[in-house]
């Protein structure tokens, strides 16, 4: 009986050593040590890739605030970071990435009477609204990145270049519906001074017109 048993326990003793012999095999294989010399990728060459140019660590492109998080020695900032230049490429990328993620909830114009919304999700505040109107574009990148109050945040599903292009698009809606004519270069401003045909005046609208939102 007690024989058997030894028998037994031996026969498992020999197993496990022989597994642990696989494992030797592969930890012992022939490699290079990090950035060591070898001759894989050519004779006197590091046999380590060399990184591409421009690459930094994760943690120091985190670092970037401006870029990653709207924020300037923690302020939230309104301009633009150097990486993402003003172009009408940008707007157009903000309106369609602001139309697959936001008007479902802030609507075309962000009244914030998308289709969810009218479905019975929480109203948010218009981007009309006065604060909103004066809150810097770095805010809307911190909204998008963590979420505000009931919204959620899309940081996982909008990557950030995108949501600065958002940022941007937020902004033209905005300014679509609140510029003052003074923003306007001069030559288009009187252009669009000009009387268009069948029309006395550009500026006086015809009797009894009212002018709506
Ligand atoms: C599922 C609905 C929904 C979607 C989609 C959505 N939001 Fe919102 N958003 C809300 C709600 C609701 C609020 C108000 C939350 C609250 O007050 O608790 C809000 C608030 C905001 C605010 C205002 C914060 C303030 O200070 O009042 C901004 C800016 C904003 N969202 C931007 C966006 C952008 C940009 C997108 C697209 C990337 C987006 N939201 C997508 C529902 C949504």
């Amino acid at each position: 009986m007690m024989r058997r048993l030894f028998a037994k326990t031996d026969g498992a003793v020999l197993c496990a050593a022989a597994l642990c012999g696989c494992h030797l095999d592969m930890w012992q294989q022939r490699r290079y040590e990090p950035l060591e010399k070898g001759a894989f990728f050519g004779a006197g060459e590091s046999a380590s890739r060399t990184l591409v140019e421009g690459t930094v660590p994760y943690q120091m492109a985190k670092l970037d605030t401006h870029y990653y998080q709207g924020r300037v020695n923690g302020e939230l900032v309104d301009a633009l970071p150097a990486q993402v230049p003003l172009t009408a490429e940008l707007v157009q990328r903000g309106h369609d990435r602001f139309g697959v993620y936001c008007t479902p909830c802030h609507g075309l114009t962000g009244h914030g009477d998308g289709m969810v919304v009218q479905r019975g999700f929480p109203q948010p505040t218009s981007y009309m609204d006065q604060r909103l109107l004066e809150a810097p574009l770095g805010y809307f990148v911190d909204v998008m990145s963590n979420g505000f109050g009931r919204m959620y945040g899309y940081a996982s599903r909008v990557p950030i270049e995108d949501r600065w292009a958002i940022a941007v698009y937020v902004r033209t809606i905005q300014l679509s519906q609140n510029a003052t004519p003074d923003l306007l270069p001069a030559d288009v401003l009187e252009q669009a001074r000009q009387p268009r045909p069948g029309q006395e005046a550009a500026d006086a609208p015809a009797e009894g017109a009212t002018h709506e939102q």
